[in-house]
């Protein structure tokens, strides 16, 4: 049996909105094993980026959680995302589940230096780590003040009184220069890490003195930082040229193996979904529709969607074939298969009953009545 480190049970997710219940997400059974790159893949609006919210239990508003679980494991303990205290799920955000964001100019504040955003990332979660290494540094030079300061945080990081005695203007720089001095070790480490050239010029540059692949690699560089276990990344390289992403994608790999996260990456390009996934989840219309391993989904596709995406790929020598029709409206969609308005093999059965997301084949996973008789019985 496969190390799952994510397990997503029946979930549903709901957005109250004034045009009516946006059924976004709808009866998702998911798993992520431990060490793999798991692909999400589906046309716009298929639910992709609020499956993978739901995952850190963090759907923006008016979008709630309304069923199901999620389970996050760790070091043999079960951590049941969906109901727990946000105050304890944000200390496993970051710096144990992380996410790189569909748009880098919207994740990176405009006003601040890179290298400072990479900072705060660190210090945030990472902060004992970074006095310890200053109170290191400090052996066997003359500040004694400064190393006081620094011993009495490290003893009582926590402590009211000393929360309180930081603030005053002389602690705080004597604690805040040798601790940010680290840190700042630490950024240009990751940045140079991530190919940026120069990376101790470009920690003290703006976002928009960057390119827009360069600003993607800081993006990545902060949901690094904290050394994640499980790295979701919403389509990183949407609005980059092609050279760019394919180094961004090359980075991307590289990083997985040389800290051995799990990644699930998500995309509407199969060609993206062939250069990085091992195993690969079919979205449609808030459903998943079809998982196996990235050679079977190419080579052997059962479900009717994941066939019109492939043949959707432009090949020389082939005329393109679109799916035909649009993606549905999700606030009313269509009864039983939600494909099957577009779906050339439609039976009678297929417009009351929705098809069950079943095993017909070890590891390939598919919710169509073409291979099994399975409805879905567990409705909100
Ligand atoms: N804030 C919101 N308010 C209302 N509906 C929303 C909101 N966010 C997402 N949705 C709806 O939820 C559904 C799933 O959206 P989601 O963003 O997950 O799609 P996606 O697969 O990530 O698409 P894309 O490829 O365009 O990023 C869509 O119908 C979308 O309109
Ligand atoms: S269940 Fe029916 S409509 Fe849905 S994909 Fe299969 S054949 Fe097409
Ligand atoms: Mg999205």
């Amino acid at each position: 049996m496969p190390d799952k480190i994510m397990e997503v049970k029946d979930l549903y997710v709901r957005f109250y909105t004034y045009e009516g219940v946006v059924k976004a997400v709808d009866g998702v059974n998911l798993d992520v094993f431990r060490g793999e790159t798991l692909g999400i893949v589906g046309e716009t609006g298929s639910g992709k980026s609020v499956t993978t919210y739901a995952m850190m239990n963090m759907v923006p508003p008016p979008g709630k959680i309304t069923k199901g679980t999620v389970i996050y494991r760790k070091d043999g303990k079960e951590y049941v995302l969906t109901e727990m205290p946000e105050s304890e799920i944000r200390k496993l955000r970051g710096s144990d589940i992380s996410r790189i964001f569909q748009e880098p100019k919207a994740a990176l504040n405009p006003v601040y230096k890179v290298g400072d955003q990479v900072a705060e990332a660190i210090l945030i979660h990472r902060r004992r780590e970074m006095l310890e290494r200053a109170l290191e540094s400090l052996q066997g030079s003359l500040v004694g003040l400064k190393r006081a300061v620094l011993e009495r945080a490290l003893k009582s990081e926590d402590d009211l009184l000393v929360r309180i005695v930081k603030r005053l203007p002389l602690v705080r720089r004597l604690y805040w220069s040798p601790v940010k001095a680290e840190a700042r070790k630490e950024v240009v480490k990751i940045l140079s890490l991530m190919g940026i050239p120069d990376p101790d010029r470009v920690y003290d540059m703006y976002p928009h003195e960057l390119s827009g692949g360069m600003q993607q690699r800081i993006v990545i560089a902060i949901a690094l930082s904290c050394n994640p276990q499980l790295l979701i990344a919403d389509e990183p390289t949407t609005n980059l040229d092609v050279t760019v992403e394919a180094q961004i994608l090359e980075l991307m790999k590289e990083l997985r193996e040389k800290f051995g996260m799990t990644l699930v990456y998500i995309t509407h390009d199969m060609g993206v979904i062939a250069e990085m996934s091992q195993r690969v989840a079919v979205m449609y219309a808030g459903n998943i529709v079809e998982i196996a391993d990235v050679y079977t989904i190419f080579k052997k596709p059962m479900h009717p969607y994941t066939k019109g995406l492939l043949e959707a790929i432009p090949m020389p020598g082939r005329p393109l074939k679109d799916i035909p029709g649009t993606v549905p409206n999700l606030i009313n969609p269509p009864s039983g298969c939600r494909f099957h308005p577009r779906c050339e093999h439609a039976m009678e059965k297929c417009k009351s009953s929705r098809p069950k997301l079943v095993e017909v084949e070890p590891g390939h996973w598919v919710a169509c009545f073409l291979y099994h008789d399975e409805a879905e019985v567990s409705e909100e």
